[in-house]
């Protein structure tokens, strides 16, 4: 368990950077938190930390962006618009989680259910984060570890 302040979008970025060289293939990190609250500010810097030259879009109404070009491919998927569990079986995602050749983040990961804490594979890594919005510029950003 890990918690942090932020202050301002750049160091929610500078955050999510400093993942870029822990993660590696086998990875997902999962992105809880409401509207606006700095997920994608989070997916930025990881992907900054990780060398995909694309600016990155929240993938809200495609559901899954790819950027291959990085160090390890990234994965960024948006969930907000699943909000049935026939809609998510329906999307066919399951597979960009625990990818062998890549590194998976999921902003609105509380919508999959059960949670992927309780699905990880032997040797994956799965991180569960949530961002709470303490005012128009302060996040408190904690996070929780799967690794069986
Ligand atoms: N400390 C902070 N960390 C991150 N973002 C911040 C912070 N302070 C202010 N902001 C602002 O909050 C907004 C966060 O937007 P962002 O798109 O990252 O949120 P999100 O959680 O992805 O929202 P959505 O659910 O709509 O995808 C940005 O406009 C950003 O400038
Ligand atoms: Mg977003």
């Amino acid at each position: 368990m890990a918690s942090f302040i932020s202050h301002n979008a750049a160091e929610t970025q500078q955050y999510g950077e400093t993942w870029s060289r822990e993660a590696g293939p086998g990875w997902v990190i999962g992105l809880r938190g409401d509207l606006g609250a700095g997920k994608t500010q989070l997916v930025k810097g990881l992907a900054h930390g990780l060398g995909v030259p694309q600016r990155i879009h929240s993938p809200t109404f495609t559901l899954v962006h790819e950027y291959p070009r990085g160090r390890y491919p990234l994965y960024h998927l948006d969930l907000y618009r699943l909000q049935h569990a026939d809609e998510i079986a329906a999307a066919g995602l399951a597979e960009y989680f625990f990818r062998e050749d890549g590194i998976t983040v999921v902003e609105w990961i509380d919508r999959w259910q059960p949670p992927l804490s309780l699905q990880v594979p032997p040797g994956a890594h799965y991180r569960d984060v949530s961002l709470e919005i303490l005012d128009d510029s302060r996040r408190r950003i904690i996070y929780e570890d799967f690794s069986p």
